[in-house]
C-alpha cells in the first residue's frame, strides 16, 4: 500500500473482531516500531507485546478503564527507557525518551494499516497502575498503548 493512502486509511479503531492477528504480523508492527529514528540512535524505548489470554493482558484489563479495551486482541505498550537515554541527561530523560517511544508507536501504528490491521492509541491510563500491571522497572516509564486486531 503506498503511503498516502495508509494515512488516509488510518484511524481509531474501538470494535474488534475476535480473531486473532498472526504472531507473523505482531513481529511486523515490531519490525516497523524498530525502524523509526530515535535521538543519538539509542533506541531509548521498549516496546511490549501483551497477548491475548496472558496474565499480564489480565492485569491490563484491570487498570484500564476504557471498557472497549477489552476486545482487542493484543496490546503493544510503548515504554520511554529513561535509562538508555542517560548521555543526554534531563532533556533525555524527559523529551526524547518519550519522543522516541511515540514515534516507534506511530511507525507501528501505520505498518498496521499496511497489514490490515486495526490500532487505536490509548494515552489515557494511570501510569503508575499499568506500571505495577506490566511489571515495569522504575526506568521505563509507559508512553503510549496501541490496541491490536481486526476492525469489529
Ligand atoms: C496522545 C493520544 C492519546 C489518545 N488517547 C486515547 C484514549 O485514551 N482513548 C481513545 O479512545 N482514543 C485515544 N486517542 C485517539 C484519538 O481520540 C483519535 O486519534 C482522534 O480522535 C482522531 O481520530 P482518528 O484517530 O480516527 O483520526 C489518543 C490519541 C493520541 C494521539
Amino acid at each position: 500500500m503506498d503511503l498516502d493512502t495508509i494515512m488516509e486509511l488510518r484511524h481509531s479503531v474501538r470494535h474488534y473482531t475476535s480473531l486473532k492477528p498472526s504472531d507473523r504480523d505482531i513481529e511486523k508492527l515490531l519490525t516497523a516500531a524498530g525502524r523509526a529514528p530515535s535521538a543519538g540512535d539509542l533506541k531509548a524505548r521498549k516496546v511490549f507485546v501483551i497477548r491475548p489470554g496472558s496474565r499480564m493482558r489480565e492485569e491490563m484489563n484491570r487498570v484500564l478503564h476504557q471498557d472497549w479495551i477489552h476486545e482487542a486482541p493484543f496490546l503493544l505498550l510503548f515504554c520511554a527507557d529513561r535509562k538508555a537515554i542517560e548521555p543526554y541527561g534531563e532533556r533525555g530523560k524527559e523529551l526524547y525518551s518519550v519522543q522516541d517511544a511515540t514515534i516507534s508507536a506511530a511507525f507501528a501504528m501505520l505498518k498496521a494499516v499496511d497489514l490490515g490491521l486495526a490500532t487505536c492509541w490509548i494515552g489515557a491510563f494511570d501510569e503508575g497502575a499499568v506500571s505495577t500491571a506490566a511489571g515495569l522497572p522504575s526506568y521505563l516509564r509507559p508512553v503510549a498503548i496501541l490496541t491490536v486486531g481486526y476492525e469489529g
